[in-house]
Order: C-alpha cells, then sequence, then structure tokens
C-alpha cells in the first residue's frame, strides 16, 4: 500500500461515497443525529481526509461529532444486527494491523486482555504468501489453497509467549527456512538456480498441504490464546472480528471449539468483518446515546496510533 496514494484515492471518493450512503439509506444529511468518524489508528493520510471531512461536516450541519477508535469498532462490529452476544464478551480481533483479545463489558467498556508483540495474524497470511510467491493480500489464497490440502502434513512451530499475548514473526522465519530447505539440491554443485528450480517445484506440489498447513498453525495459536482468555475470566459468549475473521479455517475450528467448550459463538457478517463504515455507525450509535461528544480539536485529530 502507498500512503501518498491511499490518501489521494480518499480525498476522490469521499464526497461520491458519502453521497451514495445517502442515497442507498434513503436519508437526508439533515435527518442524521450525528457525525462520527474514525480518528484512529492507522495510515495519517487517509485518516486525515475523513476527519477534516467529518469536521466540516459537523460544523455545516450543526451535529454533534463522535470520534471513534478503529479497533473499538471491530470489536462492536459484533453488536450489530439481531444476533448480538450478551456482556460480558470476549472478542478477537484479528485484523491486517492488529491482534487483540478483548473484553468487552458494555458498549463503551472494553479492556485489552492480550495482543500481538510483533506481527499482526493478518500479516502472518501475508508474508506467509509471499514466500509462497502469491499476490497480495495473500491471506484469502492462503485460504482458498488450504481447503484442499492436509493441515498436517507440514509442523510449524507454536511461538512460547507469556499471558495471552501473541507472537507471529517466528512462524514467518521458520516458513522461511523451511522453503529454503525444500530448495536444496542433493548435488554436490551448490548451484544457486537449481536449487531455486526444485524450491519452485516443492512449492507447486505441496502448494494446498503447505498453505493448510500454516493456516491451521496460526489459527491454533488464535485459539489457544482465546480458549485461555475464556477459561481465566469464565466468559463464555466469545465473537470474532476483523479481516482474518472471514478464514474459513478459523471459522469452522472456533465454531467446533465452540460447541467442545459451550460458548455462545458470534460471527458477524462477511461485510463487517473487514474495513467498513456500519461498524463506525454502530460504536457512534452507543457513544451517542452514553453523550460520549468530541470536541472540535486537536484531541479529535487523525492519529496513527492510539
Ligand atoms: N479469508 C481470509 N483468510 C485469511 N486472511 C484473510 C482472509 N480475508 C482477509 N484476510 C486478511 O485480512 C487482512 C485485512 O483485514 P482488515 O481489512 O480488517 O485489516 P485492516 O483494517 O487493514 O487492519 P487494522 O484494522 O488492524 O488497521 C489482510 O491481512 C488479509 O490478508
Ligand atoms: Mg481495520
Amino acid at each position: 500500500m502507498v500512503p501518498e496514494l491511499a490518501s489521494r484515492a480518499h480525498m476522490q471518493n469521499i464526497v461520491p461515497v458519502v453521497d451514495e450512503a445517502l442515497k442507498q439509506s434513503a436519508v437526508k444529511l439533515n435527518d442524521i443525529d450525528a457525525i462520527a468518524y474514525t480518528s484512529a489508528p492507522g495510515l495519517i493520510g487517509s485518516l486525515l481526509v475523513g476527519v477534516q471531512f467529518a469536521k466540516s461536516l459537523s460544523l455545516a450541519l450543526d451535529k454533534p461529532l463522535i470520534a471513534i477508535h478503529h479497533m473499538q469498532a471491530h470489536v462492536m462490529a459484533n453488536l450489530i444486527g439481531d444476533n448480538r452476544p450478551e456482556f460480558p464478551f470476549l472478542c478477537l480481533t484479528v485484523s491486517g494491523g492488529h491482534t487483540q483479545i478483548v473484553q468487552c463489558n458494555g458498549p463503551n467498556d472494553l479492556v485489552i486482555l492480550g495482543e500481538t508483540i510483533d506481527d499482526a495474524a493478518g500479516e502472518a497470511f501475508d508474508k506467509s504468501a509471499k514466500l509462497l510467491g502469491l499476490p497480495y493480500p495473500g491471506g484469502p489464497l492462503i485460504d482458498k489453497y488450504a481447503a484442499d490440502g492436509d493441515p498436517e502434513k507440514f509442523k510449524f512451530p507454536e511461538p512460547k509467549v507469556e499471558g495471552l499475548d501473541f507472537s507471529f514473526s517466528g512462524l514467518k522465519t521458520s516458513i522461511l527456512y523451511f522453503l529454503r530447505n525444500a530448495g536444496k539440491s542433493n548435488s554436490f554443485k551448490e548451484d544457486i538456480q537449481v536449487s531455486e528450480v526444485v524450491q519452485k517445484k516443492f512449492m507447486d506440489d505441496n502448494l494446498s498441504d503447505i498453505c493448510a498447513s500454516i493456516q491451521n498453525r496460526i489459527v491454533s495459536i488464535l485459539l489457544n490464546k482465546l480458549q485461555k482468555a475464556a477459561d481465566e475470566t469464565g466468559i463464555g459468549n466469545i465473537c470474532i472480528a476483523g479481516g482474518v475473521s472471514a478464514n474459513r479455517g478459523l471459522r469452522k475450528s472456533i465454531t467446533e471449539l465452540g460447541r467442545t467448550k459451550g460458548w455462545k459463538v458470534f460471527i458477524p457478517a462477511f461485510e463487517y468483518c473487514t474495513d467498513n463504515a456500519a461498524m463506525i455507525a454502530i460504536t457512534g450509535y452507543y457513544k451517542y446515546l452514553a453523550g460520549e461528544f468530541s470536541p472540535l480539536d486537536s484531541a479529535t485529530s487523525a492519529r496513527a496510533t492510539w
């Protein structure tokens, strides 16, 4: 992703997107009660476009402004629609930039119990896919190839991380060495081109099994910690959120684990898993009910981290 191009695309699209949203929902700008927007965390240029647009709209329409934490909104996506979890619930948020276990005690009362100390789960998928020569974003492709593969064929190590935190950088390294070794030629002459050909053939011949084994390990890392969190807190309402929650292996495994553990498992509709405006709106709705409005000052500006 090129940040400068991303922010230009935001500038080009923000007015048409808002127009189209108003048209599809048959709502007039003046019928809106408040303007909720993502202020952080994220790509600063893209956030700035949304923040300035939201602030301008709020000022022009004289409507209250509500700054939203992007990761809170991912969790809150589970409250869209009729099949909602009761409080308290645990949410495993697995996206391109974050991996968190969040305890949600109420709409505006969230506590992070654990998070990644290096790569996010989505990054683990994407970086593994890159090592396999697959295009970005590789997560959905690993999911696709894994469907026909044997998840037990290749064993990748499980990282040893204390508590409820995660680590995925070691997995990436182990995949790198695994593929490098697979390309080693047995000939005495260490010919780099020969070994690259052998490695490529190995990857092509075993793509489904490699993808299934990588996915299996990522899912087991996630679910082992989630299970630990559920055991420690005694909370049995379990949700997932973020782009990686679209992964079929994760959805299947969390559903099966939930059945054996007696959890109530909630998985948002696919369109609410990846970034979407509805999750910002639902978070804004609960903040509106609680009277949590944001001033127009710098505290509500775009920030890369929060
Ligand atoms: N079916 C799938 N299997 C595995 N990974 C997937 C699947 N679908 C999407 N992903 C991964 O989800 C990630 C994108 O998720 P999302 O859009 O929620 O992240 P983001 O919004 O960029 O990150 P953040 O919210 O942390 O800032 C990518 O890493 C992508 O590979
Ligand atoms: Mg996101």
